[in-house]
């Protein structure tokens, strides 16, 4: 399959995420407001719109980091008054917008540490390897080391993860973000610093395993026409508001969004 046939087209399948007048301020400044829109289940949908539009801090309001108004549903179930932690027991998983990984430990232990909720004794017993807990051990390294190979990682490689290349980095943080088996996982520009190939590369482990499992992927990226070519939902932000939202086609030819990118043809590949 090429990057070109990942997006399937639109259904009217039911919406695996709801937010509703979602709105935040940090000390005046509106980050967010009155933004409202449905995400289908399954694949890649994806939120663009220039720097400061509020992509992050949806992704925030989503995972339960940011203090928001308005709600977010999953799946029908409102998590508007859940912590972030409850969240990601409910299938919500993220990446950051600079990935996040603990440097001194290897690969595979920093991709274990999301498994640590689904581990009797959690990171603790981990470390002290309790009997009871070496059999649940045995199968999240297992879940690690295959979901590191449908990343193009090496589940033995001992190195440290803060001396990897930035590309195996923004990998291992993504198989970190996997392994909890989220319905809803959260992609805040896995594609900065990475080359054309290796993105394309990367968005297609991803639609491969949304396929595998029936995850759904929210992802920001500033690559308009990357994200025309991989969605199959699309949701604009402008100055914390919500622009439009629909199937690309509808979304790349909406004269408000045009406008907003400056009249940018997405029609043609990235150079
Ligand atoms: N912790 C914070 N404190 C104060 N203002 C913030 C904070 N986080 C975000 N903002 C402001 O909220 C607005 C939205 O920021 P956000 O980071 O969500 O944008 P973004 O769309 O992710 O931008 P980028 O494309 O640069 O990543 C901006 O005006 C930003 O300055
Ligand atoms: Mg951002």
């Amino acid at each position: 399959m090429s990057l070109d046939e990942m997006a399937p087209p639109e259904t009217e399948a039911p919406a695996v995420l709801r937010v509703d007048e979602l709105a935040v301020e940090f000390r005046g400044v509106k980050a967010l407001q009155g933004v409202s829109f449905t995400i289908p289940r399954g694949g890649i949908s994806s939120v663009i719109g220039p720097n400061g539009a509020g992509k992050t801090t949806l992704f925030n309001c989503i995972s339960g980091v940011a203090k928001h108004q308005g709600t977010v549903e999953l799946d029908g179930r409102d998590l508007s008054r859940l912590r972030a932690d409850r969240r990601a027991t409910l299938g919500i998983a993220r990446t950051f917008q600079t990935p996040l990984l603990i440097a001194e430990l290897s690969p595979m232990e920093n991709v274990l540490l999301g498994a640590h909720a689904g581990i009797r004794g959690g990171v603790v017993g981990l470390i002290v390897r309790r009997p009871a807990v070496r059999a649940d051990e045995r199968a999240a390294r297992a879940r690690a080391a295959e979901l590191m190979e449908v990343l193009g990682l090496d589940p033995d490689d001992t190195r440290r993860a803060g001396s990897l290349p930035h590309g195996d980095r923004r990998r291992v943080e993504i198989a970190r973000a996997l392994i909890s088996d989220p319905k809803l996982l959260l992609l805040d520009e896995p594609a900065a610093g990475l080359g054309a190939d290796e993105t394309d590369q990367l968005l297609l482990d991803i639609q491969q395993h949304a396929q595998a499992t029936g995850m759904t992927c929210i992802l920001v990226e500033h690559d308009v026409g990357l994200v025309m070519r991989v969605s199959r939902h699309v949701v604009v932000l402008d100055a914390g508001r919500l622009l439009v939202a629909g199937d690309p086609r509808e979304v790349a030819a909406d004269p408000r969004v045009i406008a907003a990118y400056l009249g940018d043809d997405w029609s043609e590949d990235r150079q």
